[in-house]
């Protein structure tokens, strides 16, 4: 039957959610499934109900397509769709809200605090960042792809980078900034794939490092032994289930210095671009780029 990708949006990510929608598309069709591209900015729902899709494909980032507002209004169409439900896609939008469930249920994330643009005020970050031992991240906390991120060090940095925030989101979170490498695990079903580590020149891995520069490395496999990588995963596969995120997807980590794991976030749409991270390590498993989105497509429900 006939496949909707449903791509674009209308959230700060929908520039790379053009080119993962475009790459999933070809994907299909190299693999023979009648996939059809519909960009949700230009209200696909009518179209959806119209023309008898069988089921959809979801690939866009951000608020709008990754935040469980898509996934409840394929509910009421009743079609099948890929990847997390509408609660699981909502959780793992909100970083705070996921990082509280996690440290609920014992799994390590940093350290954090949570200003709202209608009462923070620039003074206040001083005192902010006096409950820290260090530097912090600034992250909105419903964006993807870094964006709207900084790190700050000193109170002036700080109360810019909340400024900053504010840009994208009336929820802000400032996170201990944790200083080790940065690695990601993609989620394929009830498996953790191969951990990627990413090693890049930049402060961090923003938006420039992850879409426009080329100087970004991928380790994969990532280099940890065969015990460490086990551990990885299933702390990976917890930190998902525990936001009720299901069908794939991707775990943000940090090691620090000591060896220890830090959670970042989850991301129930990962980039699926030709070059994305999720791809990288379908490959090192075994799976070629068509393959792989054939099988999240065989896991909508
Ligand atoms: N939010 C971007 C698309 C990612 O996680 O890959
Ligand atoms: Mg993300």
């Amino acid at each position: 039957g006939k496949v909707a990708v449903l791509f674009g949006g209308h959230s700060a990510e929908r520039e790379v959610s053009l080119r993962s929608g475009a790459a999933v598309l070809a994907g299909l069709q190299r693999a023979g499934v009648d996939a059809h591209g519909i960009d949700t900015r230009d209200y696909p729902l009518a179209r959806l109900k119209a023309e008898n899709f069988e089921r959809a494909f979801i690939v866009v980032h951000g608020r709008g397509g990754e935040d469980g507002t898509l996934q409840g209004a394929l509910e009421h169409l009743g079609l099948p769709y890929t990847g997390s439900r509408v609660l699981g896609a909502a959780l793992a939008m909100d970083k705070v809200r996921t990082k509280q469930v996690w440290q609920a249920m014992g799994l390590p994330t940093a350290d954090f605090r949570v200003v709202h643009k209608s009462t923070f005020k620039a003074e206040d970050a001083a005192a902010l960042l006096a409950q820290f031992d260090g530097p912090v991240f600034v992250k909105p906390s419903h964006e993807g792809s870094s964006i709207g991120m900084t790190k700050a060090a000193d109170a002036e940095t700080l109360a810019r980078a909340v400024e900053e925030a504010f840009k994208f989101d009336d929820e802000v979170l400032i996170e201990r900034f944790i200083e080790g490498d940065e690695y990601t695990v993609s989620i394929l079903g009830e498996q953790a794939l191969p951990a990627i580590r990413l090693r890049t020149s930049h402060d961090f891995y923003d938006y420039s490092a992850k879409y426009q520069s080329g100087d970004t490395e991928y380790l994969c496999p990532c280099g940890l032994n065969d015990a460490d990588e086990q551990a990885l995963g299933a702390l990976s596969l917890a930190a998902f289930r525990a936001v009720a995120a299901s069908g794939w997807g991707r775990v943000d980590l940090m090691q620090d210095k000591q060896g220890r794991w830090w959670l970042l976030e989850v991301n129930t749409v990962p980039g699926m671009t030709e070059t994305s991270l999720v791809p990288k390590s379908a490959r090192v498993a075994g799976l070629s780029f068509d393959e792989l989105v054939v099988a999240v497509l065989a896991m909508a429900y």
